[in-house]
């Protein structure tokens, strides 16, 4: 059984997890309302694997007999002036829950619960990786700049963004 302070914090985390969800839900319908269909659609994609990181935890707490408690989700940005402060602000969000993850795990190594850190390496990973996408685009839109054509294909690169199952949830979803 999972101690009650891991258990109040993998709950803030799972809310964390849904407030970024919603945070790209907002992002993916700005940029579908400004006519960049690939951005919409890889914020649209973003927003499904933040549903799955939450779920990743609610899944977790379940099984180490924890309870889950949804609580409400805040507020978050409806504008960006550019797809570049778009981006810029997804880095700037996922260094905060790159933050939020170690914290976890300290307190998961403080109280000598394995598991958790165990369950923790994934989201270790993933958010390296979660880091690295925004600063790739961050970089390419600096590039391109205020170039038309260039933004139109950047926006078609984005529209080939697919779903995949994260392998935590494999088989589950
Ligand atoms: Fe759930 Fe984008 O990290």
């Amino acid at each position: 059984m999972i101690c009650k302070e891991l258990e109040k914090a993998i709950n803030a985390q799972i809310n964390a997890e849904f407030w970024s969800a919603y945070l790209y839900l907002s992002m993916s319908m700005h940029f579908a309302n400004k006519g960049f269909a690939g951005i919409a659609n890889w914020y649209a994609v973003q927003f499904k694997e933040e549903q799955a990181h939450a779920t990743i935890f609610m899944n977790y707490l379940n099984s180490r007999d924890g309870k889950v408690l949804l609580a409400p989700i805040a507020a978050v940005d409806t504008e960006w002036e550019t797809p570049a402060a778009a981006f810029a602000a997804t880095l700037a969000h996922e260094q905060k829950v790159t933050a939020l993850i170690n914290d976890l795990n300290a307190l998961a190594v403080e109280h000598k619960d394995y598991a958790t850190q165990n369950a923790l390496q994934w989201f270790i990973s993933e958010q390296v990786e979660e880091e690295e996408n925004a600063r790739t685009y961050i970089d390419t839109l600096e590039k391109i700049g205020d170039n038309g054509y260039g933004l139109y294909m950047f926006d078609k690169e984005l529209a080939a963004r697919t779903y995949v199952t994260p392998a935590p949830l494999a088989g589950k979803e």
